[in-house]
């Protein structure tokens, strides 16, 4: 797969539109079902992106992609409901968040920001003692890097305060690395069982999309605690309820006796030439709402 990395150290490979562009929708779904929720009740929406990144990527565009990453796309859906977030980005990288916070400043993005250096377990805990509502919406988002080190325990506590019970959980997953990691005895920091990643952070509901490519195996990890949540069938994400999730939970479980349908044995047919990408917002999504 062709991978390159940009200035301020994220990756670029053939799974990142996939990612970005499933981002973007998922976004624009949220926002607008939350704009109706918060016109009722007043509360605040909550961003916590746990790996932000720079949000602007200039070279992504030599990909032919666009140049925005996770904390910018977010706000614009965002404010493009007319909600104004309170956000907590969080990177290791002092240069990435140096560039997001130029960057919102530039595009006039409206939120209330603060940005976190360091490991986002010690953020994540802190931006916890420091809730400021009674109740929030909003969303947590996870994307680390290859290593795909979750801090799945830290969600997890996180998600047992009452604030953050209508919170929903978003994480971005190569099941294959997580597989591959979980029991080597290699690995130089905590890795967690990808049943554990799926299923460990308290949230009622789950949705598993259906992953981009057969080797890695990049897919989205979505939990909340609204009962009446749908599948988002246009980014083929789907509850693990269902008889497609079951297919598809198989597939990352069990690689080699369940292969997805649609994907030959030699992995030369890729998923990803069933997926819509003109798709740029969810201005279409009113029956999956
Ligand atoms: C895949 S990139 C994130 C991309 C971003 N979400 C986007 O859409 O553009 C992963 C990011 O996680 C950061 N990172 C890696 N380990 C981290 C850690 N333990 N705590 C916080 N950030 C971390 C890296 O510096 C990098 O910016």
């Amino acid at each position: 797969m062709p991978k390159d990395t940009t200035c301020t150290g994220q990756q670029y490979s053939a799974s990142t539109p996939y990612k970005l562009k499933g981002f973007r929708y998922l976004m624009g779904y949220h926002s607008r079902v939350c704009k109706l929720i918060l016109s009722k009740t007043n509360q605040p929406y909550i961003y916590i992106d746990l790996n932000c990144g720079a949000g602007y990527q200039p070279d992504y565009r030599k990909f032919g992609d666009e140049a925005l990453g996770s904390p910018i796309i977010a706000l614009q859906e965002l404010n493009r409901q007319g909600i104004e977030p309170i956000c907590h980005f969080c990177d290791a990288n002092e240069e990435s968040l140096e560039i997001l916070k130029r960057t919102v400043e530039k595009l006039k993005l409206k939120c209330e920001a603060r940005y976190w250096l360091g490991d986002n377990k010690d953020s994540l805990l802190n931006i916890s003692q420091d809730l400021t509502s009674s109740q929030f919406q909003g969303l947590v988002y996870s994307d680390p890097n290859g290593k795909q080190d979750f801090p799945i325990r830290e969600i997890k506590e996180v998600f047992q305060l009452s604030q953050m019970r209508r919170v929903d959980l978003l994480m971005n997953v190569a099941t294959t690395y997580v597989k591959r990691w979980e029991s080597n005895p290699k690995a130089n920091w905590e890795v967690y069982s990808l049943e554990e990643i799926i299923t460990g952070h308290g949230k009622e509901k789950i949705f598993v999309r259906k992953p981009e490519n057969p080797s890695l195996k990049w897919t989205f990890i979505y939990a909340t605690n609204w009962a009446k949540q749908k599948d988002l069938t246009k980014i083929q994400l789907y509850s693990v309820d269902g008889d497609i999730d079951k297919g598809i939970l198989d597939h990352l479980f069990n690689p080699k006796s369940n292969p997805l349908p649609g994907i030959y044995e030699d992995g030369s047919v890729s998923i990803q030439g069933n997926l819509n990408f003109d798709i740029q917002n969810s201005d279409v999504l009113d029956s999956e709402e």
